[in-house]
């Protein structure tokens, strides 16, 4: 259970407005004139048939698909069809999405093109506005990849710089996994100096 001690109902609030922040921008260019500049020119391209039978994730092909037949914006208007749509939805899927396994992402990130374009990553700057105003983000990471990529792809501008720092406690296997996303963009670095970090202390602040 994603939110136990919520109403279903504000848990369906709650998780549609984290799906219209992951997916929003997506939809949004879809819509707009310059769809062409981004990775998702491309059909959609089922994997599997009886979606019953596996498992689902975020990112998977046809799961997008349904998710895509959302609208974000009548959600945040509080429609009541839609709020009703997106509640039976995520209660036929017990309001969860299974989590990749950190390894799973070595394997993903060796193909970069098609990681990027698989998970929605913007590859052009979206605005001249934005292409003049880079931005340097410094995340602190220190554990679950798949969040950490759903992060960096919410946030993920070509113009802007991204420092990713380990905390020193990960195992050398995810500095390895988080190491290979890393290296299928220009601007996302790891910090060169990994300290431990200790929640709500000063190490916060080196990290
Ligand atoms: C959304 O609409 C429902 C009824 O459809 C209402 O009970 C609820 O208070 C509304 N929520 C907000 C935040 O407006
Ligand atoms: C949701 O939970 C029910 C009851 O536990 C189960 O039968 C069903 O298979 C679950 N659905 C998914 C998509 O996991």
């Amino acid at each position: 259970m994603l939110c136990p001690r919520l109403k279903k109902l504000k848990c369906a609030l709650v998780v549609s407005a984290a799906f219209c922040v992951l997916i929003g921008p997506y939809q949004w260019l879809k819509g707009s004139t310059i769809d062409d500049r981004i990775y998702y020119d491309e059909p959609v391209k089922l994997h599997f048939g009886d979606k019953k039978d596996s498992t689902l994730h975020l990112t998977d092909p046809l799961l997008n698909q349904e998710l895509q037949s959302f609208k974000c914006v009548r959600l945040f208007q509080n429609d009541s069809v839609e709020m009703a749509k997106a509640a039976t939805f995520l209660s036929n899927l017990n309001y969860s999405f299974s989590r990749r396994q950190d390894e799973e992402f070595l394997e993903l990130a060796s193909n970069c093109d098609q990681f990027k374009k698989d998970w929605g990553f913007f590859v052009y700057p979206p605005s001249q506005e934005e292409t003049s105003f880079p931005i340097a983000f410094s995340i602190l990471f220190h554990e679950n990849v798949e969040q950490l990529t759903r992060l960096l792809r919410a946030i993920y501008r070509p113009q802007n710089q991204y420092c990713i720092h380990i905390d020193g406690k990960a195992p050398g296997s995810i500095i390895e996994i988080v190491t290979r996303i890393s290296s299928c963009f220009p601007n996302v670095f790891i910090a060169s100096k990994l300290e431990i970090v200790i929640y709500a202390s000063a190490t916060r602040l080196d990290g």
